[in-house]
């Protein structure tokens, strides 16, 4: 056996054929093993010596065969490193790297501007109910916001949030004032897409709750952030409006950060150009939130990040936004 089995390592070529011819001397019905059990059916005498031989047969194989391994390791290595030669003179593979997303570096300096301000980032789920997206915030019953073709509704109770407006809801009945976050994130309305508007869109809120909270503040704020985001000089300019959830209300316009309020293609020719809406949370917003109109006041304000990012990028179709063309997006 023995003799027989040395000359079979020699010979093979691969782990594989090793392994085999150990199992088939050595593994649980190999030959070796075989005499080995056979034992018990020898006599006194013969037990001994057969025992001996088989032992070292045994050794010796399993010597063998672990360097026979060792060897076909070494070579199987040395195949492999010729084989895996790198040409160093072969022309390297583009790597073309990502970046951010236009409105996302609008997103992202919206943020750093209003944090320096020592303003929070809080965040809500897209899906809301309709208590948080309308009820809190005072909307009457038969606000046109409220209606089916423009809201997309999953029930009577549930919407996709038609503005980020709720996560103030949801804020002012969770935390005690004094409040001071802003809230960014996507909204939808279901509107045909053109080149001013998106079924999908993005909006960043602002909200400030505390004791003896004036329109002055929400003057001052929205200065310092038309400042630091248009470019120094820029002014800004309140004009009435109406919100159910504000009281006053005001659309802010700022001067066209082109021409410097001379008038260009940019402002119409008027000089001014519409950012944002805003306004003094109306009491009803703050009793439905649990908090005491007598004794707190603040304001709010939100913004269509989109449309900013449009001004700030000089991009004339909001869809060019979402179509994800990399001719497009590789400019920013
Ligand atoms: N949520 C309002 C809108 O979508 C914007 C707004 C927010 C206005 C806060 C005033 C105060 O039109």
């Amino acid at each position: 056996i023995k003799e027989r089995v040395m000359q079979q390592i020699s010979e093979s070529d691969s782990i594989d054929q090793i392994e085999q011819i150990r199992v088939s001397v050595l593994g649980k019905k190999g030959e070796i093993t075989a005499i080995l059990k056979g034992m018990k059916d020898l006599s006194g005498e013969e037990r001994p010596v057969v025992g001996k031989i088989a032992n070292e047969v045994r050794e010796e194989l399993e010597e063998a065969i672990s360097q026979k391994k060792i060897q076909m390791k070494e070579l199987e290595k040395q195949k492999r490193m010729a084989s895996e030669t790198i040409d160093v003179t072969m022309p390297a593979k583009k790597v073309s790297v990502g970046r951010k997303h236009p409105v996302t570096q609008v997103f992202d300096e919206l943020k750093y501007i209003f944090m320096g301000m020592g303003f929070k980032v809080a965040e809500g789920p897209e899906i809301e109910t309709v208590l948080n997206n309308f009820d809190a915030l005072n909307a009457p019953k038969d606000h046109p916001s409220r209606d089916m073709s423009d809201t997309f509704y999953f029930d009577e109770n549930l919407l996709l949030r038609t503005q980020t407006s709720p996560v103030q809801v949801r804020t002012m009945k969770s935390v005690k004032p004094p409040i001071k976050i802003i809230s960014p994130g996507r909204c939808f309305r279901s509107d045909t897409p053109d080149a001013t508007h998106s079924p999908m869109f993005h909006q960043l809120e602002g909200l400030v709750i505390d004791k003896h909270v004036t329109m002055a503040e929400l003057k001052g704020t929205l200065q310092t952030f038309a400042e630091h985001f248009f470019g120094e000089g820029t002014r800004i300019k309140f004009r009435p409006h109406n919100f159910p959830f504000t009281e006053p209300s005001a659309e802010v316009d700022v001067t066209c950060f082109k021409c410097g309020g001379k008038g260009c293609s940019m402002c119409k020719g008027e000089g001014w150009i519409e950012i944002l809406g805003a306004g003094m949370v109306h009491p009803n917003v703050l009793r439905n939130c649990g908090i005491d109109p007598e004794e707190y006041s603040g304001f709010a304000f939100g913004m269509g990040v989109d449309r900013i990012s449009m001004l700030r990028y000089e991009v004339d179709d909001i869809r060019l936004f979402f179509e994800n063309d990399m001719r497009f997006l590789d400019q920013f």
